[in-house]
């Protein structure tokens, strides 16, 4: 199988070049099973009905979040649905933190989590990887986590902690693609993190002349959402189809 996870769609950009560029991705690199990360899908961040409807629609399984989960109160109305999920490591809060889908004859789990290295004051995200795997892995074929964090170290730590109890690992939130995509020790595709899908010329999505001015005088600001070229960026996980273990894990980045 072929499992294509997205990097944080951001505004209205990364929205408008995620619905105009997903379904012909999903079908040159036939893929079979798509992970969306849309926590800043929404304008102000978080996401809405309105987000999830058009991602859904243009060919994403399911929705991972993160940091930004609850940023948008309406986002409240499409929690209880199977295919959207929040990190499973915030102490309380509404929807859930995995879910499992099938694919073809295939069942995928996707558990998120979200760091506590400069991010959020939550949960243990390892023990409560090891808790969510529990709960879903007789249910499922496979299992793939969005680590939604800041720090490198903090999310290896996880893919080598989680190698051999899951498909893949793939990291977001920094909004930059990292370059060390590869199958860790005990078989585990793994990448730190995926990337944005958003403005190319921006700082992680907002405006660069706002955050320039913002770091140069450190005066507070209004952030405002970039506009202009855009990009996706990704990863592709091949698993076989007998073992269900991955055997490649491959970076995308179109603009
Ligand atoms: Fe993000
Ligand atoms: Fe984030």
């Amino acid at each position: 199988m072929r499992i294509l996870a997205v990097g944080d769609v951001t505004g209205d950009c990364g929205m408008d070049f995620l619905s105009s560029n997903l379904r012909y991705l999903i079908d040159d690199e036939n893929i079979d099973f798509c992970i969306v990360n849309g926590e800043n899908a929404a304008v102000r961040n978080g996401i809405t009905p309105h987000e999830y409807d058009i991602i859904t629609e243009c060919g994403a399984n399911v929705i991972t979040l993160g940091n930004h989960s609850f940023d948008r109160k309406e986002v409240k109305n499409i929690l209880d649905n199977s295919d959207i999920i929040r990190p499973a490591n915030y102490p309380s809060a509404p929807g859930k933190g995995s879910t499992v889908i099938k694919a073809g004859d295939k069942k995928i789990g996707i558990i998120n989590l979200v760091g506590r290295i400069n991010l959020l004051n939550v949960d243990c995200p390892f023990k409560t990887a090891d808790r969510e795997i529990e709960k879903i892995k007789d249910q499922c074929d496979m299992i793939f986590v969005d680590f939604h964090a800041e720090v490198t170290s903090e999310k290896l730590a996880m893919g080598f902690y989680l190698d051999g109890k899951v498909t893949g690992v793939f990291g977001t939130h920094t909004h930059v693609q990292t370059a060390d995509e590869r199958i860790l020790p005990r078989g585990t595709g793994y990448i730190s993190d995926l990337g944005m899908t958003g403005v190319i010329n921006s700082a992680l999505g907002v405006d660069k002349d706002i955050i320039i001015e913002r770091l140069t005088t450190m005066m507070p600001v209004k952030f405002q959402p970039a506009y202009g070229k855009s990009m996706l960026c990704g990863a592709i996980f091949e698993t076989d189809d007998n073992t269900d273990k991955c055997i490649s894990v491959r970076r995308v980045h179109i603009e």
